[in-house]
């Protein structure tokens, strides 16, 4: 929740914005934000608040690896009935956020509150924002689901609300660069996250036994380039509020282009048995401007030698929730224990499964368990170092 009860006084000196994320990534999301110069504040399970400008704001839209969404948190309050949330939206002037000819939406979570309705709680808020522009204008904004100029968060939590604007628009994780689909991805956003839970050092050579669109290897690669994992996004959110300074916007773009590396040592290597996928991977990481530094394969886990002598492994093999059934999926997991066990001697092998009990028929011993959620599939990230 958004409420943090320091008195707001911090709020008056440096706006406070919220980065969300994936829930078992907020520290990793801390750390991050961190090293990109902002000052954080707090830190909950859906994310990390922090202190910066609407340029720094920018920044973390365009260059948080693990960051779902930024908001802006403008209100909080507490409210039991309808008429009373109608009444405390109304004291914060959203006229200030666009014209009334632009469109906008509002998104509401609602936990253990006396309003349940998600929908009618919803209305109410919108209402509240839409009878400001017409008494200021006389016209209203129009409600779009789908392209909002203007998307209000709301979430209530024992009836506390917290109203944000949300300055990303699409969420963070669509970069822009995966145009081609495979079955069961893992989401942009949190293959970064992984990626930084596995402590890769940007050096060690990396390997995706099962890379499908090949998400793990391009986030990586884009790490090891220092590409800003926005910089192919055309729309983001602020873009549509009164206040975008299209140049200030210019200057965070072009400084996090002068920080691109054109080459790195590092070697990245891409294997999956499904030849489609491997094409996928191949396009996405054109797209993404890594393809050179990324080969790609289609080979069985069965038959994959490792190609350097030591590194780090990081593999999403099918949960048999969503592919394939789970008959030949135990195969899948004993090609890929017996692959791992012989043929990666002395590396740092990481596993991310939502299924535990394909999981045990592994027959390896974890060195680290963490939990994260894929979509809402609760996953097991397992670190198994191969001696
Ligand atoms: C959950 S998907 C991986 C998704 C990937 N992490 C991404 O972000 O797109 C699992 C992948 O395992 C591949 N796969 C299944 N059986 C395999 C096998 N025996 N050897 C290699 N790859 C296999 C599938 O083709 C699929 O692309």
């Amino acid at each position: 929740m958004h409420g943090r009860g320091d008195g707001s006084k911090r709020k008056e000196l440096m706006p406070t914005f919220f980065a969300s994320c994936p829930a078992g990534l907020a520290e990793a999301l801390e750390k991050e934000l961190q090293t990109l110069g902002f000052h954080t504040l707090e830190k909950i399970t859906s994310g990390v608040y922090f202190d910066t400008n609407w340029e720094g704001c920018y920044k973390a839209n365009l260059c948080s690896r693990l960051a779902s969404r930024i908001l802006k948190p403008v209100m909080d309050f507490t409210a039991y009935q309808p008429d009373e949330l109608y009444q405390q939206i109304r004291k914060h002037d959203f006229t200030k956020y666009i014209k009334p000819t632009q469109t906008m939406t509002v998104d509401v979570s609602l936990k253990e509150s006396m309003m349940r309705d998600q929908r009618f709680t919803a209305m109410k808020i919108k209402d509240a924002i839409v009878d400001q522009f017409r008494e200021k204008f006389d016209v209203r904004p129009d409600v779009d689901n789908d392209n909002a100029d203007l998307r209000v968060h709301v979430k209530a939590y024992k009836n506390h609300f917290d109203v944000s604007i949300d300055t990303s628009g699409d969420s963070l994780f669509q970069r822009g660069y995966r145009r081609q689909f495979v079955e069961a991805p893992v989401k942009e956003n949190l293959a970064a996250g992984l990626i930084r839970l596995a402590d890769w050092d940007e050096k060690q050579p990396l390997i995706d036994l099962m890379c499908g669109s090949g998400t793990f290897l391009i986030e990586a690669a884009l790490m090891a380039l220092n590409i800003a994992p926005g910089i192919q996004r055309k729309k983001f959110g602020f873009m549509s509020l009164l206040n975008f300074d299209k140049e200030l916007w210019n200057k965070v773009v072009n400084e996090a282009i002068e920080q691109e590396k054109e080459e790195t040592e590092v070697k990245f290597f891409g294997f999956d048995i499904d030849r489609r996928a491997v094409a996928s991977a191949k396009d996405n990481a054109r797209n993404a401007g890594v393809d050179h530094v990324i080969e790609f394969k289609t080979q069985p886990v069965a038959t994959v030698e490792a190609p350097v002598e030591k590194g780090l492994l990081i593999v999403n093999p099918p949960y048999g929730v969503r592919i394939g059934d789970e008959d030949n999926i135990k195969d899948v997991y004993r090609d890929l224990s017996y692959t791992m066990k012989h043929r990666f001697k002395g590396w740092d092998c990481w596993i991310l499964s939502g299924n535990k009990d394909l999981i045990a028929d592994l027959r390896l011993k974890s060195n680290r368990k963490i939990f994260v959620y894929n979509g809402n599939i609760e996953c097991r990230f397992l670190k198994y170092s191969m001696f």
